[in-house]
């Protein structure tokens, strides 16, 4: 089928790129001419494992190409993705959705004959019905169906998710808009994907009641590691122990500093807002938001408390950066709260991080960045690992600790282990693995 992608951010460009791989013609289009010119060079503006090779492949073969302009790719289209950015005006969690609007009114003017127009964005409920208005106040005569499609790609495993999801999600009740859908993600059924189909409204709910749900019970962990550490208790343990139960699922129980990125946050609070705009507030996710905001500075509070309670004058080696491991994303990364906490009590942070450190270069302030994890912790009072990326999970004990002015470890996503570290001399902090185990 013919595609077309609006928006080449992280969700229009592995979309696009997966659709094309699954054989469709895509066309990726963005205002960005110089976006599009290096997408046309095969240069990937974002950091995701594969997804260079996945365009190469298909711009090669023939089946996807990248424009500013938009007129033939709309016309010719049997499906028109709008995949722009949804950016959260901080604080109010009200989602921005001009970019969504502005898509809309584009389409409306260019499309020719039947058009299934695709919200992939993660947008708030009731979104569908307002593109829906615009496109008919724009072209009366237009012969088209609005859908939401939303997306469950988590950054780092995008493309996997993309081919291997756990369900697709089609809102809309027009039996030709579900027979392009259907056409669309055929390849999927070879593994039997279930594919959803759902009202319009249900479909945009059910993008921010999972994320919701997600955050909250990486909160939930969060809260319970903090638990442990009290009674004692090993929380890896405890996850274990309720993560066998298939009604919970083991996944998601990683205990650590916070969650963050460019969707938990932002999903959360335009939930939350588009609840008590409706009355119908959910709590249990205000909760998650205060207990996740306040977290990161209970994090810096513990390293400090680690530095007997006083970081002034101290250098404190940071071993990543980014939200999490496999992107460069340093959209509300922990770090951003921790690092300035630290250097207001008087400490001077040196951190490394594998893909982060060009964005945190913009966002962090009076940073040594170092070129490797024992650089960065050569002659440091303590190590903070704030990100559990894979090349920090076996680093030379020895060689730390010699390279360390204190051997104190402060471990924030329990990526050691505590009798291990202890035996080798550590002073060792982690999440939820009490002292006392
Ligand atoms: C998330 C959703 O997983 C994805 O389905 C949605 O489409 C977009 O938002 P993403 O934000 O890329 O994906 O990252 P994810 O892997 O979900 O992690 C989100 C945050 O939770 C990160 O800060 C991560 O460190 C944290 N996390 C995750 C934990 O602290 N513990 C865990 O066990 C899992």
């Amino acid at each position: 089928m013919r595609v077309t992608m609006i928006g080449t951010g992280y969700v229009g460009l592995v979309s696009g790129a997966c659709f094309a791989d699954f054989g469709h013609t895509v066309t990726c289009v963005d205002k960005d001419a110089g976006k599009i010119q290096r997408l046309q060079k095969g240069e990937i503006p974002i950091f995701e494992p594969g997804l260079d090779e996945l365009v190469k492949d298909n711009v090669e073969q023939g089946r996807l190409f990248f424009t500013t302009d938009p007129s033939a790719a709309i016309r010719d289209a049997d499906a028109v993705f709008i995949a722009v950015g949804t950016p959260s005006r901080r604080g109010d969690g009200h989602a921005d959705l001009s970019y969504v609007y502005a898509a809309a009114e584009e389409i409306a003017g260019l499309m020719d004959g039947y058009t299934v127009v695709v919200t992939k964005s993660t947008v708030p409920v009731g979104t569908g019905d307002e593109v829906e208005a615009i496109i008919k106040k724009a072209n009366p005569s237009a012969d088209f169906a609005v859908v939401s499609n939303p997306e469950f790609l988590r950054e780092g495993a995008a493309i996997n998710d993309f081919k291997r999801p756990d369900r697709v999600v089609v809102g809309t009740d027009d039996e030709r808009a579900r027979e392009v859908m259907r056409e669309l993600y055929r390849p999927l059924f070879l593994n039997e994907t279930p594919m959803i189909f759902t009202a319009r409204r249900t479909s945009e709910l059910i993008k921010y009641a999972a994320n919701a749900f997600l955050a909250m019970k990486i909160t939930f962990i969060n809260e319970i590691a903090d638990l442990c550490e009290e009674v004692g208790a090993n929380v890896q343990e405890v996850a274990k122990g309720i993560g066998l139960d298939n009604r919970i699922g083991r996944k998601f129980l990683n205990a650590g500093p916070g969650y963050g990125g460019s969707c938990f946050p932002k999903d959360t609070l335009a939930l939350m807002k588009t609840a008590r705009d409706y009355r119908a507030p959910i709590e249990l996710i205000e909760t998650t938001v205060r207990v996740n905001t306040a977290r990161k500075q209970k994090m810096a509070q513990k390293i400090i408390a680690a530095l007997d309670g006083n970081v002034a004058g101290k250098t404190i080696a940071v071993l990543g950066l980014t939200f999490k491991p496999n992107t460069d994303d340093m959209r509300d990364a922990p770090a951003l709260d921790i690092v300035p906490t630290l250097q207001a009590e008087g400490a001077k942070i040196r951190a490394f991080d594998p893909e982060g450190m060009h964005e945190a270069k913009h966002m962090l302030k009076d940073v040594q960045f170092a070129t490797g994890p024992y650089d960065c912790l050569q002659n440091a009072d303590a190590v903070v690992f704030i990100t559990e990326w894979d090349q920090f999970r076996a680093l030379d004990l020895d060689r730390i600790k010699d390279a360390l002015k204190t051997p104190v470890v402060v471990d924030l996503r329990n990526i050691y282990r505590p009798e291990e570290m202890r035996a080798k001399g550590f002073k060792y902090v982690s999440v939820g693995r009490a002292e006392k185990d």
